[in-house]
């Protein structure tokens, strides 16, 4: 039995809607932590799930005309659906829950029946602002200039009957165990907590609401059901079988090894997770995590805005190893970093295809063409292969010690260093030129194609969480076996077999031409944006009202298109000469050229209104306005000229 044992967990994500790149974030983290602990022989336990109830899933169920059930399924299950964006980024959860699950929902019953039955859960009044339409509760500070954050209505004081937890009561335990020890990290964050929250003094907590029912149902007292962090906390302990019967493990990987939480939740998890831990006498996790954010154009990400965040659409033009790597490269973990489609392709090109790519590229293919693949066995050392030998053989210590601490972009940068100081050692020894004398140097440049390979070789093993698949396929063209690719062959010189045959293959990492890259994901978008507009859209009428004498005194009528030419120099405008029925010549500009060509109006009959000011456009004169129906399409202006019966004399009066 393997007694190195370690349990991580993600948040479990509310289905309400479908996931973007920031929700993948963390999941890429916590999947590359459970890789990394993996290669270096613990038995782990990576859970993940959803957290299905409350009251946002029942009103975006009601919107879409489904029960909620329904709704959540769809969005965990259904074609584009959590479990297929984790199946895509390559994820290897060994369990994943939902909080709908049976043997959670009856496991939460009993935690809430314990935590009542110690006294730790009391019945109560819930105080707070009620929204009437749509029978939602909310906090002071959830409201909108006073009003409904959802419709933006009025909100009444109200009350109902709620369960609170004596969460008051273990303010000084939570206090020491954030303070006095390593539990929340990053550090910063045990000052965020203590400062806001605990020193303010904490309150007790609403723990079952009676205005909606999407909820587990508080069993001992029907008309509540829970809300909702008893039910989304416990979820790390049910998924390990507390409680249920459902799982086994909770006595192999409890107390968790640490809970990877985005920022906004730290306090959940730091104050109301240990508190209820303690409430029903169990031990605490480790460790909780609270990572950054992906922001997009300084605002957390939401679908809505710029760039494009769609984690299917950018793993299919870049590969999702790509993604992956650039995920973890490209920010610290602890601090919110900026997303933008411009770093990642220059992520890509940088390092993938500039540093690594090529560093394999250009060993693979010497091996092949100075040696036909296959390195013979005899091999030369020289002073200048000293350096690059002992740098690669500390990576492991030094990516080690930043993995421990979850610091994915400082370990990264080692394993680049490395892949760097190869790329020199491959100009410094200049094998094109040893190799113009193969039979003087032939031993020499095997020995330096050799050194390649190994640096080649470790680099890989400590990237394998990062991108799995590609270092699969780095490992086949560098003719790394097993044994070349555990974590104890990382730390080690000269595994790969002295007469090691290499293979060049596919390029792994293109590079991406940035300037027409960008130009195409605009492209995308726009597309995007249009397909999501409505068919067609009219402009609502307006609410306020003309007097019948003010609207009778304008002049609308017919008149017939005598001449109709472009006006030179400007692409916007068309100018008429009509018949108004005064015999005198009417002459109108409109800016409708974009939607006519003057000659197939000449003849029509359309309408005018004629007592407007004369007004100049482009140096020309125009005596009134021609009516014409708009509306938009797709996002676009369409306009057409009102035409009308051409029996209709001209000047004929419109009223
Ligand atoms: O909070 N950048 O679920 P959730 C980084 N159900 N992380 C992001 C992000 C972004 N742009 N957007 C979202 C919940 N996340 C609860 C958790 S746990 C017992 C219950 C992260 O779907 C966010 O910080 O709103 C959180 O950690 C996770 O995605 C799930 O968010
Ligand atoms: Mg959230």
């Amino acid at each position: 039995m393997n007694d190195k044992k370690f349990y991580i967990t993600t948040p479990i994500y509310y289905p309400s809607d479908k996931l973007h790149i920031g929700h993948a974030y963390c999941t890429v983290a916590t999947d590359a932590m459970a890789r990394y602990k993996r290669l270096c022989g613990y038995d782990v336990m990576f859970l993940t799930g959803t957290d299905e109830h409350g009251q946002k899933i029942e009103d975006k169920a009601k919107e879409a005309g489904v029960t909620p059930k329904e709704y959540v399924d769809n969005i965990v299950e259904g074609p584009k659906g959590v479990l297929d964006l984790w199946k895509l980024m390559n994820i290897s959860n060994d369990r994943f829950i939902r909080t709908t699950d049976g043997y959670h929902v009856s496991a939460i019953q009993k935690i809430f029946k314990q935590m009542y039955d110690n006294g730790d859960i009391y019945k109560g009044t819930y105080k707070g602002k009620y929204c009437k339409p749509c029978e939602s509760f909310w906090t002071e500070s959830q409201l909108v200039d006073g009003k409904c954050p959802d419709c933006g209505r009025d909100v009444v004081d109200a009350e109902e009957e709620a369960y609170f937890f004596r969460l008051s009561m273990y303010a000084d335990r939570v206090r020491r165990l954030l303070e006095d020890t390593d539990f929340l990290e990053p550090r910063s964050r045990v000052h965020e907590m203590v400062n806001n929250f605990i020193k303010p003094g904490l309150e007790d907590l609403c723990v079952s609401r009676t205005s909606f029912t999407w909820g587990i149902p508080v069993d001992f007292d029907p008309g509540h059901v829970v809300y909702v962090w008893i039910d989304a906390l416990s979820n790390y302990i049910t998924a390990l079988g507390f409680m249920n019967d459902r799982y086994d493990d909770y006595e192999k990987y409890w107390p968790a090894d640490v809970h990877f939480v985005g920022k906004e939740i730290v306090r959940f998890h730091s104050i109301i997770w240990p508190a209820m831990l303690m409430s029903l006498g169990e031990p605490l996790p480790k460790k909780v995590y609270g990572h950054g954010w992906l922001l997009l154009g300084g605002g957390k990400m939401s679908k809505s805005k710029g760039n494009i965040v769609d984690p299917y659409l950018l793993s299919e033009r870049y590969g999702v190893d790509a993604l992956r790597f650039f995920l973890l490269r490209s920010f610290p973990f602890g601090s919110d970093g900026n997303f933008t489609n411009e770093l990642l392709i220059q992520t890509i090109n940088v390092d993938l295809a500039n540093d690594l790519g090529n560093l394999v590229s250009r060993t693979t293919a010497m091996a092949e063409k100075y040696f036909g693949g296959k390195l013979p066995e005899a091999k030369q050392s020289a002073e200048l292969d000293k350096e690059l030998i002992s740098l690669t053989t500390g990576l492991r210590a030094r990516y080690e010690e930043q993995m421990e601490r979850f610091q994915f972009q400082n370990a990264l940068e080692e394993v680049f260093k490395v892949v760097q100081r190869a790329n020199k050692y491959i100009d410094e020894n200049a094998p094109w030129t040893l190799a113009k004398d193969m039979e003087a140097n032939g031993p020499r440049l095997a020995h330096v194609l050799y050194n390649l390979l190994e640096t080649v070789r470790v680099c890989t093993v400590l990237l394998t969480p990062f991108m799995p698949e590609s270092c699969e396929k780095i490992f086949a063209q560098i003719g790394a076996g097993p044994d070349a690719q555990t974590w104890d062959s990382a730390a080690q010189w000269g595994v790969l077999p002295a007469a090691v045959s290499v293979a060049k293959g596919e390029n792994l990492f293109p590079r991406i031409d940035l300037n027409k890259e960008l130009a195409e994901l605009d492209r995308i978008q726009e597309e995007a944006k249009k397909a999501a507009l409505p068919a067609i859209e009219i402009e609502p009428q307006l609410e306020e009202k003309v007097d019948f004498d003010t609207f009778c005194k304008s002049d609308f009528r017919a008149v017939k298109v005598k001449d109709c030419q472009n006006v030179k120099k400007s692409d916007k405008l068309l100018k008429f000469t009509l018949d108004d029925g005064t015999g005198a010549d009417r002459q109108i500009l409109s800016g409708i050229a974009k939607w006519y060509k003057p000659e197939e109006l000449i003849g029509k009959t359309l309408v005018a209104i004629v007592n407007l000011p004369p007004r100049k456009m482009m140096g020309q004169e125009s005596q009134g306005m021609l009516i014409s129906a708009v509306h938009t399409e797709k996002g676009e202006e369409c306009l057409h000229l009102l035409m009308v019966d051409d029996a209709i004399p001209a000047g004929a009066k419109l009223c």
